[in-house]
């Protein structure tokens, strides 16, 4: 599908494409990345949250990073051991560029400094982000490519299960159709060991996003949907949390709200 140029937004010809070619992972860290804004405050606050119930020494996956580190940082406060996947390799680079901490990078710090507030440190000191921002390179130890339309994601080859799965706005940015998003939902929840931690959000009521002035589709799922996928997996509703956050300011990105989800899975 050719993207729509933002300002023109209607349905596109097919609603199950994957990202579209012109992905430009610069301008996405651009828009949504060059200040901490609502939705990552509400997302982080939901990880760090999140996190908290798993257990130290876990090995945990970020499925659909973009090009994006900051997920990562209270994980690695957590896991022994992190793999970050995408179906990018533009992402992936993006990534590595950090890990190696090349001056061409994305700068992190805000929300490194986010993070470290929420986990309760009342004013974190450029040393306590430098220690963080270190311990998460060290403890990324893989970056994959993965394919949630892949009922392997990870490919067939992998027989990897991971304590704690963390997906954000990874899902619903891959397709406009909701029986695709169901399905590549399903296929990310396989990655998790039983009795491991998922941790999800995705744009709520949503027909498209805009990245760089451009549109991408998206399913318009809410809290009913993803509670539709959790049931389907069979977790149970008792240790779970759906929360919705809102964010008018990001209206003029086509969303205004979001919908975050935290479960411990079946086993
Ligand atoms: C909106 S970005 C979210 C990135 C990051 N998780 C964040 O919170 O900013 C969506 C990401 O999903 C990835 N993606 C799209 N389709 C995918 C697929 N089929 N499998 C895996 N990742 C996919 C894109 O490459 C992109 O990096």
């Amino acid at each position: 599908m050719a993207p729509i140029p933002h300002g023109e937004l209607r349905p596109p010809a097919r609603r199950d494409q994957p990202v579209p070619c012109t992905w430009d992972a610069k301008k996405y860290l651009r828009q949504y990345y060059s200040s901490v804004e609502t939705t990552e405050r509400h997302t982080l606050r939901f990880v760090v949250k999140a996190l908290e119930s798993l257990r130290s020494g876990a090995l945990g996956l970020e499925f659909g990073c973009g090009p994006t580190v900051h997920h990562l940082l209270p994980l690695a406060a957590r896991a022994a051991e992190i793999h970050a996947a995408d179906l990018l390799p533009e992402n992936l680079s993006a990534i590595r560029r950090w890990q190696l901490g090349s001056r061409e990078a994305h700068d992190w710090t805000a929300f490194t400094r986010e993070t470290l507030r929420l986990e309760g440190t009342t004013s974190p000191s450029e040393p306590q982000v430098r220690e963080r921002e270190t311990l998460a390179r060290r403890r990324l130890t893989r970056c994959l490519t993965g394919d949630a339309r892949l009922a392997c994601p990870l490919g067939p080859q992998s027989a990897a299960r991971y304590d704690c799965v963390v997906s954000l706005f990874c899902a619903d940015s891959a397709t406009g159709s909701l029986a695709d998003w169901m399905r590549y939902t399903h296929n990310i929840i396989s990655l998790l060991r039983p009795g491991g931690l998922l941790v999800l959000a995705a744009l709520r009521q949503c027909h498209f996003y805009s990245v760089g002035g451009l549109a991408f589709p998206s399913p318009c799922i809410d809290e009913r949907h993803v509670q539709l996928s959790l049931d389907a997996a069979g977790f149970d509703r008792e240790k779970q949390v759906i929360e919705v956050a809102e964010v008018p300011d990001q209206s003029k990105h086509g969303f205004d709200s979001i919908v975050m989800a935290s479960a411990i899975a079946p086993g």
